[in-house]
């Protein structure tokens, strides 16, 4: 009972912090005193804007998510394999950050639209083979219409399997490397997507965790780090920075 009140104490008490910030921080901004301070407090007020603009987006998303999870809608497969989101996630730097290389057999776990799997072809070569598998039918049908397009004819090591990250069509130890980009926090029941990718990785292999910010599912680096190592993996690299970054884990 103690603890309860506490808490509620507590609650209360932040609850009134922030409160407080909410409105001083406003009437301070736009009190008008001249000076140097107005320059100041309009640079304040932009950095804000900026900064509000993420984070309330992450925030309702996020919580929509919570209340009624589903992965990340079709529609946005466009944006996803856009020449903007490459500008900001260099497919040559995010292959070389997690490990893959000629031979290697890939899944590309929640592969939405193919934003990688060509890349990841072409980087594994004849000798290697990518699985490239959705939950969603339609992300699948982007990714095999890119395939088909004259300038990826050349690939022909990439197969397209439809299935949940819960139950992977793989036998144990099927694969070198698992690579998941913007994808782990998708996943309501993240423990037991880790369990089946424990399961289809050989012993010693990659599993490969990127993300970026602004995604509304964005982790924190410790938040991927915790899970991966809760879930019987081992960090074998950390890259990147705050925005965007990977996690490479090791399968022992
Ligand atoms: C934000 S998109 C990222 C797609 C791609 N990795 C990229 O970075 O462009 C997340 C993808 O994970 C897929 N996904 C979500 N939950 C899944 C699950 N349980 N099993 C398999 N795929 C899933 C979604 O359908 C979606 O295509």
């Amino acid at each position: 009972m103690v603890l309860v009140s506490k808490l509620g104490r507590l609650h209360s008490e932040r609850i009134a912090e922030m409160m407080n910030i909410w409105v001083i921080l406003p009437v301070w901004l736009c009190y008008d005193n001249g000076g140097v301070d107005m320059a100041l407090k309009t640079a304040l007020i932009v950095i804000l804007c900026i900064l509000a603009f993420p984070i309330l987006w992450i925030s309702v998303v996020k919580l929509i998510r919570k209340l009624y999870p589903f992965p990340a809608p079709a529609i946005i497969g466009r944006f996803l394999d856009s020449g903007y989101r490459r500008r900001i996630q260099l497919p040559s730097q995010l292959i070389e950050r997690s490990g893959i290389r000629e031979g290697m057999k890939v899944l590309d776990l929640g592969c939405g639209s193919g934003a990688f799997t060509p890349f990841i072809a072409r980087t594994v070569g004849e000798k290697g083979k990518v699985y490239a598998l959705d939950i969603q039918a339609d992300m699948l049908a982007q990714l095999e219409r890119k395939l088909a397009k004259p300038e990826n004819r050349d690939i022909k090591n990439v197969k397209l399997v439809r299935a949940n990250a819960y139950e992977l069509p793989f036998d144990d130890g099927f694969f070198d490397l698992v690579y998941m980009v913007t994808v782990l926090q998708e996943i309501p029941d993240r423990k037991r997507a880790l369990q089946e990718v424990g399961r289809v990785l050989k012993k010693g292999g990659i599993l490969a965790v990127t993300e970026l910010f602004p995604d509304p599912d964005y982790p924190w680096k410790s938040t991927t780090i915790k899970l991966g190592t809760e879930n019987g993996f081992v960090v074998d690299k950390t890259s990147g920075n705050f925005f965007n970054y990977t996690v490479r884990f090791k399968k022992l």
